[in-house]
């Protein structure tokens, strides 16, 4: 016997859209910050501060690199950095953009930077030094990401997702060091 169409199925899937309506109208200057925002806001524009210095942190360590490389004659490794920085960098763009989105301020600040990093700012002696630092930046990245990523859930799916395409992002470049590694490791072994 078929059962009778559930009478939930013929609720709105909207709550209320005469209520949704009333609050958009309220407060016009919070712009895309709604009163039912899910997230703590304040602690979502610290979060994403943090990893606004992560990335700062990140383009500085890999352009270093990139010059180093340069200066020692390692073009392809120099020109993998100088893409890690530029990648870096609009990771750090977007997240300024999206702190801005929450009426929150990005905090380019020199002062502190490292310590709302999460990764760390080593130059390395020789490349393959630099290399693994880059790897070990990455790790750390990809870890305190996942944990931001988590923290937003559903309360802010738009932070979210940008987290979860940024740590895809890391997660190749991660891979990319790996590879690095691996390739200076068979070389030397060759010569
Ligand atoms: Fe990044
Ligand atoms: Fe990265």
């Amino acid at each position: 016997m078929a059962t009778a169409p559930s009478r939930d199925l013929k609720k709105p899937f909207l709550s209320d859209i005469q209520e949704i309506r009333r609050r958009a109208r309220q407060h016009i200057e919070q712009g895309a910050v709604i009163e039912n925002y899910k997230a703590d806001l304040e602690t979502s524009i610290r979060v994403l501060n943090e990893a606004l210095a992560t990335e700062i942190v990140c383009v500085l360590r890999y352009k270093r690199h990139h010059y180093m490389a340069s200066g020692i004659h390692a073009q392809s490794v120099a020109a993998e950095f100088l893409e890690h920085a530029k990648e870096e960098q609009g990771h750090a763009d977007r997240i300024a953009e999206r702190i801005i989105q929450l009426n929150g301020a990005p905090n380019f600040s020199p002062d502190g930077l490292l310590m709302r990093s999460h990764s760390e700012y080593v130059e390395g002696e020789t490349l393959i030094d630099m290399i693994k630092e880059d790897l070990v930046a990455e790790r750390i990245a990809i870890e305190s990401y996942s944990e931001i990523i988590r923290y937003f859930g559903d309360k802010d799916p738009t932070s979210r997702r940008l987290l979860e395409e940024i740590l895809a992002n890391e997660e190749e470049h991660a891979e990319d060091m790996k590879t690095l590694i691996e390739t200076m490791g068979s070389q030397a072994e060759q010569a």
